[in-house]
């Protein structure tokens, strides 16, 4: 039998980043600046990110160096190994093969460190002395704190409220690398206080905390801001993930026949499934699947829109597809899934159909996560067992041996009370929000 666990040494980490613009048969859409509705320019961006950043996100190059002291960092926990779940496998009695490349040995639990280094990196390199974000389920936000506390910067992260009260431990997290947490929507800002006083009990969603960190660092020349999704740059740190398990499946004499992650915002899919697309435009067998909430189904119920990245409207308008960003999901433990919108990359490569999505409830995703805990031992993520259910699924219904590869993009260790709350039958899914997302979609604004 193969090896359960491939590993590669440190030398391996990747050199450089991908960057999938080079690679695309077609050109993506160009972000929009509201105020002149004209493409944006590299000085739109200015007031809240440092130029290096800025030139990635509008980078055509193909391949980008990874700074030395960025490696640095990464090498605490990369190459991240790329597993078989045998014990998985065999509890299904399937014949499919299959893979997950385990981002949850980073130091925070999970793959946004990736991005989160190198972002604090660029940062602290022109001269930024304080970072502010946006978290949601709080993995982003640890992450932040984390490389923040690393570079010796200050960092501010506005929590979404539902999560700030289901995963208290993450904050606890954050605090010990010295970073101040709110709950958003807050009264710190212009956009929080608005929201409150329209809606006073209000839960919260990333498309909120956006906002008010991007107030928050707009209004101090010496604070940006860190975004953990969406954007190029942010996929493109993420690469690493594929081009590791490239290399992985290599060495196991393997090629994906399918390959998957959950899409939030779309870093952790984007990083695993990158490196692969010019295979998949060669190959049409591959195929890649991204999973998502039934609860907040941006690419299964969206619509392939210019929208604004938050809900206060402060951000460029970017192509995506999008349920409207005044939609706020309901409360769903997979705090790191309630984002309104997807990465223009991921979006356009799922409107020119080189990738499929899905989407599951609640509590069926809980059922797969604790099936994957029971024969591998691991606990996933709420955001991840997004992933493991299409696994199971597809597992249970290929009659072929497939070579199954997904992202396991961070464990649930901080997670416990939402399983708990499963094992007491305290979980429910929530009914499709079509007539939310209609008035959303509505709002729209016109370009
Ligand atoms: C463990 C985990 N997986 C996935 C996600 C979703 O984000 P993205 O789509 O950017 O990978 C999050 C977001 O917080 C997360 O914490």
């Amino acid at each position: 039998m193969a090896d359960f666990k491939i590993n590669l040494s440190e030398k391996d980490i990747p050199k450089n980043w991908y960057n999938l613009v080079a690679d695309l048969p077609f050109k993506l859409p160009p972000p929009i600046n509201p105020a002149t509705a004209k493409p944006l320019k590299k000085e739109d961006l200015r007031p809240i990110f440092p130029i290096s950043l800025i030139e990635q996100e509008m980078s055509g190059e193909r391949w980008i160096e990874i700074p030395d002291e960025v490696t640095d960092i990464l090498r605490i926990w990369r190459p991240t190994p790329l597993k078989r779940a045998v014990h998985l496998e065999r509890a299904l009695k399937t014949k499919c093969r299959i893979y997950y490349k385990d981002e949850s040995v980073s130091p925070t639990g999970s793959h946004k460190t990736n991005t989160a280094i190198a972002q604090v990196y660029y940062n602290k390199k022109e001269g930024i002395k304080r970072l502010t974000t946006e978290t949601g389920a709080g993995q982003w936000g640890a992450a932040l704190s984390f490389a923040c506390n690393i570079f010796g910067l200050k960092c501010r992260v506005y929590m979404v409220k539902v999560s700030f009260e289901q995963k208290p431990f993450r904050k606890s997290l954050m605090r010990m690398w010295q970073a101040q947490v709110v709950a958003s929507p807050s009264t710190l800002t212009e956009s929080g206080r608005k929201i409150l006083k329209a809606s006073p009990n209000c839960q919260g969603s990333l498309g909120i905390a956006i906002s008010e960190a991007v107030e928050d660092a707009a209004k101090d020349k010496n604070t940006n801001y860190c975004l953990g999704s969406v954007l190029n740059h942010v996929l493109l740190h993420q690469t690493v993930i594929g081009l590791e398990a490239k290399k992985q499946l290599a060495l196991a004499g393997e090629a994906p026949d399918y390959l998957i992650g959950c899409v939030g915002g779309g870093s952790n899919f984007g990083g695993l499934i990158h490196p692969f697309v010019k295979d998949k435009l060669k190959k049409d067998k591959l195929r890649i699947i991204a999973v998502e909430p039934f609860a907040c189904p941006s690419l299964t119920r969206g619509k392939y829109e210019y929208d604004f990245g938050d809900t206060a409207s402060l951000t460029p308008l970017i192509k995506m597809f999008t349920l409207g960003h005044t939609f706020i999901p309901a409360g769903i433990h997979a705090g790191g899934l309630r984002y309104h919108g997807c990465s223009p990359l991921i979006s356009a490569l799922h409107d020119k159909k080189i990738i499929e999505a899905r989407a599951y409830n609640q509590i069926d995703v809980f059922k797969a996560a604790v099936l994957f805990a029971k024969t591998e031992g691991i606990v996933p993520a709420p955001e991840t067992a997004h992933a493991i259910k299409a696994v199971i699924e597809i597992a249970n219904r290929e009659k072929k041996a497939k070579c199954i590869v997904f992202n396991f993009s961070g464990h649930g260790f901080l997670d416990l009370a939402s399983y708990d709350k499963f094992f007491n039958g305290e979980l429910k899914n929530y009914s499709h929000p079509l007539k939310e997302i209609r008035t959303a979609l509505a709002g729209l604004p016109k370009v």
